[in-house]
């Protein structure tokens, strides 16, 4: 495959080759110590956010170099692209509009000819009308119950952003109804998740952008048949099932009446849809006032990522400091570390908003990417990865940079708990920067054999995001904020940050496997050696 060179043959691209030379060694202790206004100078705030990306190895050349590439890079003219409903996923020739969905009534963005705002804004107000029913008690089940329990099945994208926000925003929803998110085609997934429910009062939401998910609709079909179980009557189909999705006609075909479908459209991608009619169940969850106030907070990144200079814009500085350490550090991931409990799930959505975007290994043109392409992301909240992975970060041999995330007022009625999960937060990153020397570890008088083993060499970069409050508004700018980095990074590289074609191959191979794994006949298998082995092994103990 061809390789295409001319991002590492750019001047911009060798002249931060040659700057990484400069200052790969030098230290966070030395540069904080020389410039007083360090901390000052690397700070942004936008849309509520404030980022202090002072902690990191970089100095004020550093950030122009990079601008300076992201420049050369053609990175604004593909956001305005991306604005102005531009097919930027060119393997899919598709519009990538993510940011359509949260523009206010009153904007316009024309796609094929017609503006999608008036669209998107009648969705919402559907979604708005039957959330205020089910958490009135007006929506009721097949046999009058008012629903208390809502299920959503759903996979990828479809799950895991109605998940995270559920979560994130678990105090501003409404504590009558009990919520469950189900996505795993492993049977006990859906088992667990019914086990306690009433079918009488339990409202089941299938999320899919295809509707042709093997996951979603080997669930969906598990929820017909316990539903039907208890109600007795496919009429009930109608009262404890809605679809949000783009397929009207597989919606129809599983029996699910279109008037409860909540529908988007192929310009939103799954891992970006979060706050498309796939967000139904947060909408339920906190009502369509906070929803309105999520996609502000949406919008407010939105506007910054689009309007601010790369040298003060929030998401594309974090996504050329991602670049910087992948590409020039040679790191290979980002740790993502929310210091809120209700961020637990964050890091794994973030994993596949970031590596279903940027795990890609050819370029627009489709010829191999000559360099380094999206990193891991990973991360647990603070402060339980303290006490599980930390060590490695600070005293293992990788580099690894990490965000974190922090909020100055408590969700909690625990306030001093708060105080203490913060000082963790800064404690953490404080040490990380700066380390502790062999003279230090020995001045406290540690037995001379042990300081080795006690030293922090720091110098471990850290970029810190703090907001006041984890609100509906906080968590879209949050959320945005890494959906544009992402952005940055993919646009950095010149891939196709909005296709996933690397999902496909297991898929295929999977359906193959199926019938054999319960064919009665020893089946032919025509796998290598490994695989036939496998499936042996399974079929053996299957039957026993
Ligand atoms: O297999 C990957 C993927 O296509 C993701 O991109 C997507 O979010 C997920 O599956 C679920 O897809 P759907 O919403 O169509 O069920």
């Amino acid at each position: 495959m061809t390789v295409n060179a001319t991002l590492q043959a750019m001047p911009e691209w060798q002249a931060l080759e040659t700057h990484w030379a400069s200052v790969k060694d030098e230290r966070l202790r030395d540069l904080f110590a020389a410039d007083p206004g360090r901390a000052e100078r690397f700070a942004v705030e936008a849309a509520g956010l404030f980022l202090d990306y002072s902690k990191n190895r970089i100095v004020d050349e550093t950030v122009r170099l990079l601008a300076a590439l992201a420049r050369a890079r053609g990175v604004e003219a593909r956001r305005d692209a991306m604005f102005a409903g531009e097919k930027i996923n060119v393997s899919e020739n598709r519009a990538v509009l993510h940011v359509a969905l949260r523009a206010p009534r009153d904007w316009s963005i024309v796609v094929d000819g017609e503006d999608v705002i008036p669209e998107v804004h009648a969705v919402l107000d559907r979604m708005a009308a039957f959330s205020d029913q089910v958490r009135s008690g007006g929506w009721k089940g097949h046999t009058g119950k008012a629903i208390k329990n809502v299920v959503n099945i759903g996979i990828g994208g479809s799950h895991l952003g109605p998940e995270m926000a559920y979560r994130a925003l678990r105090g501003f929803s409404d504590d009558a109804l009990t919520f469950r998110f189900v996505a795993n085609v492993d049977g006990a997934a859906f088992t667990e998740a019914t086990a306690d429910l009433d079918p009488h009062e339990t409202l089941f939401i299938i999320a899919s952008k295809t509707f042709t998910t093997l996951e979603t609709m080997t669930n969906a079909a598990a929820a017909r048949a316990w539903a039907l179980a208890a109600l007795g009557d496919d009429k009930a189909i109608a009262r404890h099932f809605v679809a949000l999705s783009t397929n009207a006609a597989a919606v129809a075909e599983f029996g699910i009446d279109t008037a409860n479908m909540f529908g988007f459209w192929d310009w939103v991608g799954g891992r970006y849809s979060m706050d498309s009619a796939i967000g139904l169940s947060t909408m339920i969850a906190v009502g369509p006032d906070n929803f309105r106030s999520l996609l502000e907070g949406f919008h407010a990144m939105d506007e910054h990522f689009r309007t601010a200079p790369i040298e003060r814009n929030l998401p594309m500085l974090m996504g050329l400091l991602a670049v910087w350490y992948n590409d020039f550090f040679g790191a290979e991931t980002v740790g993502v570390m929310p210091y809120s409990a209700n961020l637990a799930r964050f890091p794994a959505y973030l994993q596949q908003l970031q590596m279903e975007s940027n795990g890609k290994h050819v370029d627009l043109e489709g010829r191999q990417v000559g360099v380094q392409t999206g990193p891991v992301y990973w991360g647990e909240p603070g402060t339980d990865a303290q006490h599980s992975f930390y060590q490695l970060i600070h005293q293992g041999t990788k580099l690894i940079p990490v965000d974190m995330i922090g909020f100055c007022a408590p969700l909690s009625p625990l306030a001093d708990q708060h105080d203490l999960l913060m000082a963790n937060l800064f404690a953490q990153a404080e040490a990380l920067a700066f380390g502790k020397t062999a003279e230090e570890v020995a001045a406290e008088g540690v037995d001379p054999k042990l300081v080795p083993f006690r030293v922090f060499e720091g110098n471990r970069p850290t970029s810190m995001i703090l907001a006041d409050r984890l609100t509906p508004h906080a968590l879209g700018a949050l959320v945005a904020l890494y959906e544009h980095n992402a952005f940055t990074q993919g646009a950095i590289w010149g891939i196709d940050s909005f296709d996933q074609w690397g999902v496909e191959l297991g898929k295929v191979l999977a359906k193959r496997i199926t019938p054999e794994l319960t064919a009665t006949s020893e089946p032919q298998l025509a796998h290598d050696s490994s695989t036939n082995a496998l499936i042996r092994r399974y079929r053996r103990a299957r039957a026993a």
